[in-house]
């Protein structure tokens, strides 16, 4: 240990630690240190850089509350959430992408055909399809678990007032594995970036906002669930989202409704536009 040096420390640190040999602790823990300290020596490392850094983390760490995960919001606009997303994505199934914050794991049951927007104001958006596994089989009785922005790229969660369970619910695929409901189409929004992150966003001139989504949850048994969101072609943001959601595969075509009667479903209301998104599910395992 007295000889210890700029380049010995790493494997001196990795062995101070008593771990399970083969063990997946073991590997994750011992390939973090080995990446940390190369980092550190390849950017030659000032006093004041390290402080800083320890000095942001902690400043991540005071603005978080129960509502508010600054971490993983430092995750998101790093990339490291999508990262995780796309290593964890099943081939065959839809893309992953991101949960966010403001997911309720027990929002409402709608019907079919259910409006989801409630009078909100906006452009009724019919979001239709079918889940089904990679061999094309349709998946009926799948949940898909939907929450979203409102018109003007507000959760209700967010507001004081509002019913936090509005623009939200769970819908039941029919025979067909076919899902149908109306709702508002949402507007872009900004992340949180009153604290560090939108410090760290302003220092990179980068900007805050995450294109247009709807997000799903999408479950059906003896299938792996899937985390995702659908976003709308030629839409703001698209092409920059500020948290790296948006894939080539989950950006869907917004299309006008010009004749009502040629859709196929009983809906509740009217919709002035249609998406339509089939979901794909990895079998479970
Ligand atoms: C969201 O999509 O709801 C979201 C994602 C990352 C940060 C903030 C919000
Ligand atoms: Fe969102």
């Amino acid at each position: 240990m007295s000889q210890i040096n700029q380049f010995t420390i790493t494997d001196a640190v990795k062995e101070s630690f008593r771990t399970e040999e083969g063990s997946r602790f073991k590997f994750l823990l011992e390939t973090f240190i080995d990446h940390l300290h190369d980092f550190t020596r390849e950017v030659n490392m000032t006093h004041d850089e390290w402080m800083g850094m320890l000095n942001f983390l902690y400043d991540c760490g005071q603005i978080s509350t129960p509502e508010r995960h600054e971490f993983i919001l430092l995750s998101d606009v790093l990339g490291l959430s999508a990262l995780v997303d796309m290593i964890n994505t099943r081939g065959g199934a839809t893309e992953g992408s991101n949960l966010g914050p403001f997911y309720l794991d027990n929002a409402p049951v709608l019907e079919l055909g259910a409006d989801l927007a409630r009078g909100r104001e906006g452009t009724t958006l019919l979001v239709h399809g079918i889940v089904r596994d990679s061999l094309g089989n349709p998946l009926p009785g799948a949940i898909i678990d939907t929450w979203q922005a409102d018109g003007s790229g507000t959760y209700p969660i967010q507001e004081v007032g509002q019913d936090k369970y509005d623009l939200r619910g769970k819908i039941t695929a029919d025979a067909q594995g076919r899902y149908y409901y109306t709702t508002v189409l949402p507007k872009p929004y900004t992340v949180p970036y009153d604290g560090p992150v939108g410090r760290l966003l302003r220092a990179g001139d980068r900007h805050a906002w995450r294109a247009a989504h709807l997000h799903y949850i999408i479950r059906a048994p003896g299938m792996r669930g899937i985390t995702t969101e659908l976003f709308f072609e030629n839409t703001e943001y698209v092409d920059n989202d500020a948290v790296f959601g948006v894939r080539k595969s989950l950006i869907a075509k917004l299309e006008p409704v010009k004749r009502q009667e040629e859709l196929a479903y009983t809906l509740e209301k009217r919709p002035d536009a249609k998406c339509r998104f089939d979901f794909v599910l990895a079998p479970e395992g």
